[in-house]
């Protein structure tokens, strides 16, 4: 069913994908019920699969969903299966000895965080499936996951980063090294795919960084020496593209980490309710302000975003530096990707007709390239 169907029968069948293998299972459980609760019910017939920590695709129960702070993925529920170059048709296993029960879908509403679900595995199975859905293809999506790659585009491109060296178990970097490149003696070390602030650390002295560098290189095989931005600010900015092509930014947004905690870590953002405090729209002079719009087009441009993406900086003074980008950023009801664009004058339920018209825009856009080959 190509958009313009979708239209006319003016119920759009949506499928939200939620939970998944990576350590931010629950920050999507809560993500996904804020975006099941804005979708206009008469005019999206949603259906909820849930990803176990496994990988498991399984029919969720949208009963309760409506109220429910995060949705609730059934470990043994019917299992689901979208099926290559299927356009949206997905069996339904499981239910009891009865044969495979047929769903169809318009749009796929991939609302998963970290590897797995935003680094471009997903979205290369949903090209397989040939299915229109949410948020940046394969190249966009890969490309921001890995903090190491996206800085080298962003390099590459003139914008911004802070100063890092790469570095591998294989082949290690001493402090003095890290030091000398970065041009700090303080430093920032992160694994390079992860996510919510896991698997990163502060470090003043070889021994706090050999620690660090243990610490990051357990998450994974790549990691980042940054040099460590100090006074800074966090500041975000929510990019969207409209189902035209245009391409917005966002009223900015600025996180401020209690002081308790140092810097933005897994507990300032999940774990103590007051880890951190959010301010949208956040104070930053409007020239200032001007350009890290303008620079967080660009980024989404650079990186081969498309549809959405959360561009966060930091800034010390009058200096911008380009942090990272998420492509499927948090959204659950405190989350800061909706609420800037609630600033901007654009309610949560637009948003989500705004996301979903570029899904089915650019699905049937594709198809048609295809089909003149
Ligand atoms: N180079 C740096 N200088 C200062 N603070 C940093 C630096 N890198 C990371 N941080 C702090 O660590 C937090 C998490 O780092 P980030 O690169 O955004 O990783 P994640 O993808 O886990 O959010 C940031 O929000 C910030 O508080
Ligand atoms: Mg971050």
């Amino acid at each position: 069913m190509g958009w313009i169907d979708v239209m006319a029968h003016n119920t759009t069948r949506v499928a939200i994908l939620f939970g998944g293998r990576s350590a931010e299972h629950d920050v999507s459980r809560a993500s996904a019920a804020n975006i099941f609760r804005s979708l206009d019910a008469s005019r999206y017939a949603v259906t909820l699969i849930g990803i176990t920590p496994e990988g498991r695709w399984v029919l969720a129960d949208a009963v309760n969903a409506r109220t429910a702070q995060a949705l609730t993925v059934p470990p043994d529920g019917p299992q689901i299966v979208l099926l290559p170059a299927g356009q949206g048709r997905a069996l339904v296993l499981g239910d009891g000895a009865a044969a495979p029960r047929e769903l169809t879908f318009d749009v796929i509403f991939p609302v998963l965080h970290g590897p797995n679900g935003e680094d471009g595995t997903m979205q290369g199975a949903l090209e397989l499936a040939d299915v229109a859905y949410v948020g940046a293809r394969v190249m966009g999506s890969a490309a921001a996951m890995d903090k190491d790659v996206a800085k080298r585009l962003l390099r590459d491109a003139g914008l911004p980063i802070v100063p890092f060296v790469t570095m591998t178990a294989a082949a290690p970097v001493s402090y003095e090294d890290a030091v000398h490149a970065v041009g700090c003696s303080e430093l920032f070390i992160k694994p390079a795919n992860l996510g919510s602030s896991v698997g990163i650390s502060k470090a003043r002295t070889p021994q706090e960084f050999a620690a660090a560098c243990d610490l990051a290189l357990r998450f994974d095989g790549k990691i980042l020496i940054e040099r460590c931005i100090s006074p800074v600010r966090e500041i975000e900015c929510a990019v969207l593209e409209h189902a035209d092509g245009e391409v917005k930014a966002s009223e900015l947004g600025e996180i401020v980490p209690a002081s308790s905690h140092g810097f933005y870590s897994y507990a300032a953002k999940y774990t103590d309710a007051s880890g951190a405090s959010l301010h949208v729209p956040a104070q930053v002079e409007p020239g200032l302000a001007q350009r890290i719009r303008k620079m967080a087009t660009e980024v989404f441009g650079v990186l081969c975003c498309e549809s959405l993406a959360r561009v966060d900086f930091f800034v010390h003074g009058e200096e911008v530096y380009v942090n990272e980008v998420n492509t499927l950023p948090g959204f659950t009801n405190i989350s800061m990707y909706p609420k800037m664009w609630e600033a901007t004058g654009l309610p949560q339920p637009a948003l989500m007709d705004a996301l979903i018209a570029h899904a089915l825009a650019r699905h049937a856009r594709l198809r048609q390239l295809a089909s003149q080959r």
